[in-house]
């Protein structure tokens, strides 16, 4: 007698490349402040005790499952937690997102930072991640992430979000040597806490490099690469990997080198053009702009209906927007839009 075949999910059969019954869907901040039951729960705890609280973690990684049609789940936490045990404390502050409390400006500054283990300093997330999957059904995946490398320096050198990136970029120019020493850090702790999620129980991982779209191809080949390139090789095997940024259209190709077996591309490029760029023999994830979820639905459906049909049901596609969900986007449209993704006949 032959065992039954445990039914594989088409987010993991995507990140695969393999055939789907229907397109897989998840939206990066599928859980956050566009939903009412997470603004309640916001009353009374800050972010940061949302993210340190096990019980509350899972409670809000959940409410989006609940209430749209999602393929995936992701943990519940934030980029910047690693940088607290770093020696790099921060908080968010209210209408400004976060803010470093030292930044690092000098090679003494990028010295004194710390490694750490992170089953100890972040298992609160570990903890988090455990609690998830005992309440998630089979067939939705979790998906585990953390910062890439520049992303995560860019906050720690600036101290906080920035539209040019000034900073982060003189220091790699000026002072190369610490630049990578840094960066060796961070890809080693990254590399370190995605195999710790992942011994946890996330099913994929995701690493976020959401500014690196701020370098051209040059600049990302000597300073973001072999760091990048180090995340991927501690988790390869293990389970499927996805790598994300923004304006990285003229990088696809070099953030595919550095690894992911699904590249994210954002609106700015056409996704048939993108999947080019990173070559078919990789997944894609993306790639409608978010700010179409505020409507009008027709525009909306014409939009997702386009990337569907670039796609041309090719295998290895996870619909998401280029972006994370924004505030105040109307919840009825990202469940119209995940039933529209999953409605669309596969050619
Ligand atoms: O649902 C999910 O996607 C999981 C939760 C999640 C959060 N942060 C919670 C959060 C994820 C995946 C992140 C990643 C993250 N955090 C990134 C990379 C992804 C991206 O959007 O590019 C970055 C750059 C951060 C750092 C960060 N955290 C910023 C810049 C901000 C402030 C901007 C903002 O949106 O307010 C945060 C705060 C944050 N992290 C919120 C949430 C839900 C807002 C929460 C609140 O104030 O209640």
């Amino acid at each position: 007698m032959t065992t039954p075949e445990v039914t594989v999910p088409r987010f993991i059969r995507a990140c695969r490349r393999q055939p789907v019954d229907a397109t897989p869907v998840w939206f990066m901040r599928q859980a956050g402040r566009y939903m009412p039951e997470y603004r309640a729960l916001r009353q009374n705890y800050t972010l940061l005790q949302l993210c340190r609280t096990p019980d509350l973690a899972t409670e809000v990684t959940l409410q989006p499952i609940q209430r749209i049609e999602l393929d995936a789940a992701i943990i519940f936490s934030d980029l910047l937690l690693p940088l607290e045990p770093m020696g790099i404390p921060f908080d968010f502050v209210k209408g400004e997102g976060p803010a470093i409390e030292t930044p690092l400006r000098t090679e003494a500054d990028i010295d004194r930072t710390r490694m750490f283990e992170p089953r100890e300093a972040l298992g609160y997330v570990l903890q988090a991640i455990r609690q998830v999957k005992a309440a998630l059904p089979a067939e939705i995946p979790l998906i585990g992430f953390a910062g890439a490398p520049f992303t995560l320096a860019s906050y720690a050198i600036e101290g906080g979000h920035s539209n040019n990136f000034a900073l982060t970029k003189t220091l790699m120019y000026q002072h190369p040597a610490a630049w990578h020493r840094l960066c060796e850090k961070l890809s080693t702790i990254v590399g370190d806490y995605l195999v710790a999620q992942i011994e946890a129980g996330v099913d994929v991982v995701q690493v976020f490099d959401s500014w690196v779209g701020a370098l051209n191809s040059a600049d990302y080949r000597e300073f973001v690469l072999p760091h990048t390139q180090r995340i991927f090789a501690a988790v390869a095997g293990r389970v499927p990997t996805i790598h994300f940024g923004t304006a990285t259209g003229s990088i696809l190709r070099d953030m595919r080198d550095a690894g992911g077996d699904v590249v994210g591309a954002d609106w700015r490029i056409p996704i048939d053009e993108a999947w080019t760029r990173i070559g078919t023999d990789r997944g894609i994830q993306g790639n409608l702009d978010p700010t179409l979820l505020f409507g009008p639905t027709d525009r909306l459906a014409a939009a997702a209906e386009d990337i569907l049909a670039r796609v041309a049901g090719r295998p290895g596609h996870i619909f998401n927007l280029g972006h994370g969900i924004l505030p105040g986007t109307p919840v009825e449209h990202v469940q119209y839009l995940a039933q529209l993704v999953h409605r669309h006949v596969i050619a």
